[in-house]
């Protein structure tokens, strides 16, 4: 019987100064793995627009393409509590668009909550949802979906004043009711102090070690694509190099004609000897 992390785990976890360990998954393989290993926490980023699709940025998602991946993670897991994103423009339009966009993770995509990009502006989306009973995962600072209005991927909070928003930001995505904020791309004091501010758990991704967790996006820590190294990525594994080796070893025994052998062939079955008595 699957025994997901909820809602109150994760605020216990908070609450025991217990470090909080998220990753992103997109598929039912990577979503085993990840769980086997014991994050708790399993993010369907619409970084699969970047990672999954070789966009440029997060913008060409879809609700359909989230609720999709959403799904097939949703399978692969058993303790891991399972976050599905908002793409963009999925639920900006009405409190209705929001609802249907979300309802359609839970239901469709089989997540446990929902994350949406945002401060301030998001905050009566939030309200809705939570009081709908839809968990909400709030997201401030390096919003990527507003990577036009932000001039590029650039970290936030970095003037007195921008500090200021960020935090207010995460103060009223708090009081709306989310129970957990990813913090992106923010100087460290900045995240320490939103961390001390709020009493929700803090994720963060290039917002330093005073969060009350971390997310990273799964290819980037397993160094699938070594011509993207960000400074708060850390790789713990190149497993590009280990995948072209490995694929490049298989040609060759194809080409050589070693690949199939005879282990991995088969036999045609004996016949069946008739019975005389
Ligand atoms: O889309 C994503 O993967 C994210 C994480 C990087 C937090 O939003």
């Amino acid at each position: 019987m699957n025994r997901r992390k909820t809602v109150l785990d994760l605020r216990k976890m908070k609450a025991d100064n217990e470090r909080i360990v998220m990753v992103t998954a997109y598929d039912w393989t990577m979503a085993r793995l990840v769980d086997q290993a014991g994050v708790d926490m399993v993010l369907v980023g619409d970084s699969l627009g970047m990672v999954v699709q070789g966009h440029d940025d997060t913008l060409p998602v879809t609700l359909d393409h989230m609720v999709y991946h959403t799904r097939c993670v949703s399978r692969g897991l058993e303790n891991a509590h399972l976050v599905g994103d908002m793409p963009f423009m999925s639920w900006q339009r009405s409190t209705d668009q929001a609802m249907h966009a979300a309802g359609r993770l839970l239901q469709e995509g089989r997540a446990q909550s929902v994350k949406l990009e945002g401060g301030e502006a998001a905050a009566p989306t939030i309200r809705a949802l939570v009081s709908a009973g839809i968990p909400v995962v709030g997201h401030v600072g390096l919003t990527p979906q507003s990577v036009h209005a932000m001039g590029g991927f650039r970290v936030q909070g970095r003037t007195e004043a921008q500090a200021e928003q960020v935090v207010r930001d995460a103060v009223a995505v708090e009081e709306a009711g989310a129970f957990c904020l990813v913090l992106e791309g923010l100087p460290t004091d900045v995240a320490a102090e939103i961390t001390h501010r709020v009493s929700i758990p803090t994720v963060g991704i290039g917002a330093g070690p005073h969060c009350d967790g971390q997310v990273l996006v799964s290819t980037d820590l397993l160094g699938m694509n070594l011509s993207f190294k960000p400074k708060f990525v850390k790789r713990y594994e190149t497993l590009e190099d280990t995948i072209l080796q490995a694929v490049q070893r298989y040609s060759t025994e194809v080409r050589e004609g070693v690949f199939p052998g005879k282990e991995h062939s088969f036999n045609r079955r004996p016949r069946k000897v008739a019975k005389l008595y």
